[in-house]
Formats: structure tokens, C-alpha cells, sequence
């Protein structure tokens, strides 16, 4: 049996790959951190915890010692860094812990494995906010990064670190460099969730508008479960390499609204109010993935498109939302 540290796995793509993992008959060690909403923190992976091959063990991502006791106790085949400060906007306001998190947590991963199991394969999710304002789509693992936030200056220098002791140490350590992904596990302060969420309660009469911020903005939007099972074919396969991960297909957030509203049976534009205070000091335009490599080396491609995507969330949602109308 195979055994797998993941980090972030309270999040979305933390739990869709504990799952796959435990599918694949691996024992899964997942790192969580302590929250002051202890009876909240495991709604996504509430599901698994009986499971004797789900183990959680407690820490933190900037803590190394909490790490490097993790890979001493555990000596895992593999290791998949899912956690971090992943919310954009937020990165604004708390540069200094997202970078903290975000690169050093990276490093702490990295030297622990270098120093106590250099065996270990090492997953590091990079991301496609790395490319920024760099206008030149689709982009592809060879286009030019340019961050724009605190978060993709911090992903960008961990996703520098994994390629570096690639190369310097022979760790195999594979970024995968991951376009939008979504689903009904979203945090509800991202985008698409955030709509599905204000679409169901409208529909529902629980709530009269919905704020946002830049609507033109253009994203490559993908299923989170699919995207996990790149994570793990990358730490498949013979040599260590980096990977894009997404659709190929780019849409605004309007386009997405337009999505939810057919959907919905309603027009959700009518409720929309543009809300400066979501905007953000400098925004990535244009995110459009060229996946090639990924379906020609892994056979990874993606299967579900925008309006499926938009279906399973706000049906979801709308279910989820049903238990406060009076
Ligand atoms: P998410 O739902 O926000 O989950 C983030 C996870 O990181 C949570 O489990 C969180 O734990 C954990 N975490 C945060 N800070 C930590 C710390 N200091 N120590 C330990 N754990 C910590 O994010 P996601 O959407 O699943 O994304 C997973 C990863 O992929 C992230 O690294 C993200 O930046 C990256 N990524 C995501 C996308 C996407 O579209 N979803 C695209 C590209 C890359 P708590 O529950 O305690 O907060
Ligand atoms: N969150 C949010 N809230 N975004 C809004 C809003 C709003 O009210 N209104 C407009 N937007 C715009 C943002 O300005 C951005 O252009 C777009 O919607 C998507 O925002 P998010 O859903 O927050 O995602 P993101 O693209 O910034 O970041 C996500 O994807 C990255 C990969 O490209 C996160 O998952 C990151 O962790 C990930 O790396």
C-alpha cells in the first residue's frame, strides 16, 4: 500500500484527491490546521473520516517542524502541496502571510523531503495566475510569467524552488500549473461560487442582488474533480516534469452569468451590482490554457464544459439553500 502526505486537504482539491487516493487503495495522511470554527472545518471531507486509511495529522505549512516530523513518521511515496493562501483578492490585504505560505511553506515541503526521503515524488500546485498580465494565449508551459498579486509572486517562487531542486537535487518534483477549477465545493468567496450561491438564494427569494467586481475579466474554467487526476498521473510517470492543466476555453465573468442565468430560468444580470470595493488593485485579464502536453503525455483531458460545470454547482447550491426559506 502506497502512502501519500496531502496538504490543504480541509480544501476543494484537498478532498477530491484524498478521495481518488483512497480509490486507488493508497493510504492518505492529510494536514490540517487548527481553526477557531473546529465543528466546521471538515465539511468537505466529513465523508472519509471513518475511513482507517485516512489519517489526519495536525500542523501548519509555515511550521517546517510540523512538516519534517510528518515526512520522518510517514516516509510517504508521494506528497501533494495543496495547501494555501489561494484566495487572490485576500493576498491584497495579507501579503505577507499568503507569501509566507505560499513560497517558504513550499520550501519547508521541499527540504524536508531533500534532507530525511529524497525518494519522496513531490506534487506542488502552481498556477496559471503565474502568467498574469501576460496577454499572449493560450498559454502553455513555456509561455512568460508575469504575476500581478502578492499570491502569484509567491506561487511563482515556489514553483521556481520545485524546478530548482529538480534540477539541483534530482528531487522528482512536478508542478502542475492549474487553470480555474471549480465545483460545488468551491469556497463560496470565489467567483463562480460566489454566483451560483447568490443564484439559487435569488431564485429562492432569500437574497435581492448580487456584488461583484470586474466582469470582463476572461477565465479558463474546469471540473476540480478531473484536475486531480492530473496531479496524480504527473507523479506516474517515468521523469519529473511541469505540467498546464485546463480547457483550452476561455469566458468572461459575464459569459458565466449568462451560463447560470439559462440555467436558473431567470436573467441573474438584473441583479448584478457592480461593487468597486471587489475589484482589485491590478487584475490578470486573460487566462486560456494550452493544454497539449498534458493530453499528449498524460492523456489528460479535461470533460466537462462551462454549462455542466454551472449545473452541478447551482444545483447543488440551490438544494443546499432550500433548508432557509421559511
Ligand atoms: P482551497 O479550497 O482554498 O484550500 C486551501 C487549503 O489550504 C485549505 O485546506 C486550507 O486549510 C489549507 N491551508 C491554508 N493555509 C495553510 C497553512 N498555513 N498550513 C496548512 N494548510 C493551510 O484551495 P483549492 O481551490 O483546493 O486549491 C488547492 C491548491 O491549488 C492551492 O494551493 C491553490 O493555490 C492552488 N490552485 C488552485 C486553483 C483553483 O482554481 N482552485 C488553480 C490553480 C492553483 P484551512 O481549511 O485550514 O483554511
Ligand atoms: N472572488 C471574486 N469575487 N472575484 C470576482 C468578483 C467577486 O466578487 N467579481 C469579479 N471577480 C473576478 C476577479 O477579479 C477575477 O478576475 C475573476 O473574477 C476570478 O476570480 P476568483 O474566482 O477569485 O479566482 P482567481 O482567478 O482570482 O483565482 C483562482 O484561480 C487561480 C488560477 O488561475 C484561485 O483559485 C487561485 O487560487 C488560483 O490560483
Amino acid at each position: 500500500m502506497k502512502t501519500a502526505i496531502v496538504t490543504g486537504i480541509t480544501g476543494q482539491d484537498g478532498s477530491f484527491l484524498a478521495e481518488l487516493l483512497l480509490e486507488k487503495q493508497y493510504k492518505v495522511i492529510g494536514l490540517v490546521r487548527r481553526s477557531s470554527m473546529e465543528d466546521k472545518k471538515f465539511f468537505n471531507i466529513e465523508h472519509l473520516l471513518n475511513n482507517k486509511n485516512f489519517i489526519l495529522e495536525n500542523g501548519d505549512l509555515t511550521d517546517s517542524s510540523s512538516i519534517w516530523r510528518l515526512v520522518q513518521k510517514y516516509k510517504p511515496e508521494e506528497f501533494y502541496n495543496l495547501a494555501a493562501q489561494s484566495h487572490v483578492g485576500a493576498s491584497f490585504t495579507s501579503p505577507e502571510s499568503t507569501f509566507e505560505i505560499n513560497s517558504t511553506g513550499v520550501l519547508n515541503c521541499l527540504e524536508s523531503i531533500r534532507n530525511i526521503n529524497p525518494q519522496t515524488r513531490f506534487y506542488q500546485a502552481s498556477t496559471s495566475e503565474m502568467f498574469g498580465d501576460n496577454m499572449n494565449a493560450p498559454q502553455s508551459e513555456t509561455s512568460i510569467f508575469s504575476p500581478v498579486s502578492p499570491y502569484a509572486c509567491g506561487k511563482l517562487a515556489a514553483h521556481s524552488l520545485v524546478v530548482n531542486y529538480r534540477k539541483a537535487y534530482g528531487l522528482f518534483a512536478c508542478s502542475g500549473i492549474l487553470f480555474n477549477h471549480e465545483s460545488e465545493r468551491r469556497g463560496e468567496q470565489f467567483v463562480t461560487r460566489k454566483i451560483t450561491k447568490a443564484a439559487a438564494r435569488i431564485k429562492l427569494g432569500l437574497q435581492k442582488e448580487l456584488r461583484l467586481g470586474n466582469l470582463d475579466a476572461k477565465r479558463d474554467w474546469g471540473y476540480a474533480k478531473e484536475y486531480v487526476e492530473a496531479m496524480w498521473l504527473m507523479l506516474q510517470r517515468d521523469t519529473p516534469d511541469d505540467y498546464v492543466i485546463g480547457t483550452g476555453k476561455t469566458y468572461t465573468i459575464s459569459d458565466f452569468i449568462t451560463c447560470v442565468s439559462e440555467i436558473a430560468g431567470y436573467n441573474l444580470m438584473d441583479y448584478v451590482i457592480v461593487d468597486e470595493s471587489f475589484k482589485r488593485p491590478s487584475e490578470v485579464p486573460l487566462l486560456q490554457a494550452n493544454p497539449a502536453k498534458a493530453r499528449n503525455i498524460l492523456k489528460w483531458n479535461p470533460k466537462t464544459d462551462l454549462k455542466e460545470l454551472a449545473k452541478i454547482m447551482y444545483q447543488y447550491d440551490l438544494e443546499k439553500e432550500k433548508k432557509y426559506v421559511k
